[in-house]
C-alpha cells in the first residue's frame, strides 16, 4: 500500500483540514506565526488526521467536525514535535533544520505551548464534552510519556515493558484518540468507538517501533530525520534493548556504555551489534504483532471504502521507510 493512494482517497477532505489548520494559526505576534507556519507547512504525513477522517468514515460521517478534529489532532502533534526536538536535541525534521535549530529553544518550547492551547480553543469550538476528554486525556498522556522517556534515558536496565508502556503513552494514545473521535463524531456505538480506539493503539505502538527501527536504519533522504538520534540521546529502544540481551558480552558492554554516557562513539559497533543479533527484524516483528491487533480490532466494523483504507494505512505503519 502506498501513502499515495491513501493521501488520494482522503484528498478532498485533507483539503478542508488543511484550510482549517491555515485558517486557526492567526496570530498577531509575529514570531508565532514564523515557527508556527514553519513546522506546519515543512510537510509532515497527517497520519492522524487522516486516521480521525478514515474512522469517521467508517459511519458515512458527513458533517464538519471531523476537520476540525483531524486539524486539532495535527496541532496536538505537531506541538509535541516542538518540544520533542527540543528535548532530544535533535536539528533535522522533515528535511530541514528543526525549528529550535532555527529559532532557538524557548521560541520553539513557547510556540508549542501556543499550538497545544490553540487546539483547545479549536477542541472548545467544537463543543462535544466526550471528544474534549478523550483530547485532553490524550494530551495530559503524551506528556507524561514523554517525562517517563526522560527518567529511562541513560538507564540501560530498563525492560521490554517498561519501553512499551512509554511509546504507548507518547505516541499510541494520540492514535487512540484518533481513532475514537471518528467514531464518537459519527455516531459509533460503544463497541465501535471501543474497536476504533483499540485500532489507534496498536496502529500507533507499531508506528513509533518503526520510527525506533528507522533511527538506526532509514535514510534521511527518506525520513528528514537524521539516523543515530536516539543513541546519541542514550534512549534504550527495543532495537537496543534486544542486541543487547542477545549479543556477546562485548556487544552487551558497549551498548550498556552507549546508553549510559549518550553520543555517538559507539555508533559502529552498536550498528554491529544490532545487525548480528537481527535486533531490527525482532522490532518489525512486534510492530506486525501490533498491526495484526489493529486489524482484528476493527473486524467487528461493517464493510466499508474507509474501512479497507484503514487495514491499508496499518499495512503502511510497518512497511515505511519514512
Ligand atoms: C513523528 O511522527 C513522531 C513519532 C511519533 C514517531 P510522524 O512520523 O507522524 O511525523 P510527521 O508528522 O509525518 O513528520
Ligand atoms: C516520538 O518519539 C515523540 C513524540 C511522540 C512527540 P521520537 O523522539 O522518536 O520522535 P522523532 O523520531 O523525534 O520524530
Ligand atoms: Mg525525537
Ligand atoms: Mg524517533
Amino acid at each position: 500500500m502506498s501513502l499515495e493512494s491513501l493521501q488520494s482517497y482522503l484528498a478532498a477532505d485533507m483539503r478542508a483540514v488543511d484550510q482549517v489548520i491555515r485558517e486557526s494559526l492567526h496570530s498577531d505576534v509575529v514570531l508565532i506565526r514564523q515557527v508556527s507556519e514553519y513546522i506546519i507547512n515543512s510537510g509532515g504525513k497527517r497520519l492522524r488526521p487522516a486516521l480521525v477522517l478514515l474512522s469517521a468514515g467508517c459511519f458515512n460521517y458527513s458533517g464538519r467536525a471531523h476537520h476540525e478534529l483531524a486539524a486539532v489532532v495535527e496541532f496536538i502533534h505537531t506541538a509535541t514535535l516542538l518540544h520533542d526536538d527540543v528535548v532530544d536535541e535533535s536539528e533535522l525534521r522533515r528535511g530541514r533544520e528543526t525549528a529550535n535549530a532555527l529559532f532557538g529553544n524557548a521560541a520553539s518550547v513557547l510556540v508549542g505551548d501556543f499550538l497545544y492551547s490553540r487546539a483547545f480553543q479549536m477542541m472548545v469550538g467544537v463543543a462535544d464534552m466526550e471528544a474534549m476528554r478523550i483530547l485532553s486525556d490524550a494530551t495530559n498522556t503524551i506528556a507524561e510519556g514523554e517525562v517517563l522517556q526522560l527518567l529511562n534515558c541513560h538507564d540501560p536496565d530498563i525492560d521490554e515493558e517498561n519501553y512499551l508502556r512509554v511509546i504507548r503513552y507518547k505516541t499510541a494514545k494520540l492514535f487512540e484518540a484518533a481513532g475514537r473521535l471518528g467514531a464518537v463524531i459519527g455516531n459509533g456505538t460503544e463497541e465501535e468507538k471501543d474497536a476504533l480506539g483499540r485500532y489507534g493503539m496498536h496502529l500507533g505502538t507499531a508506528f513509533q517501533l518503526i520510527d525506533d527501527v528507522l533511527d538506526y536504519s532509514g535514510d534521511f533522504l527518506k525520513t528528514g530525520k537524521n539516523i543515530g538520534d536516539d543513541l546519541a540521546e542514550g534512549k534504550p529502544t527495543l532495537p537496543l534493548l534486544y542486541a543487547m540481551k542477545h549479543g556477546t558480552p562485548d556487544q552487551a558492554a558497549s551498548i550498556r556504555l552507549a546508553i549510559e554516557h549518550g553520543g555517538l562513539t559507539e555508533f559502529q559497533s552498536v550498528l554491529a551489534a544490532i545487525k548480528d543479533t537481527n535486533a531490527l527484524q525482532y522490532t518489525r516483528e512486534a510492530a506486525q504483532r501490533e498491526t495484526r491487533m489493529a486489524n482484528s480490532a476493527i473486524s467487528c466494523l461493517a464493510d466499508s471504502n474507509s474501512k479497507t483504507a484503514l487495514l491499508q494505512l496499518s499495512a503502511f505503519a510497518v512497511d515505511r521507510s519514512f
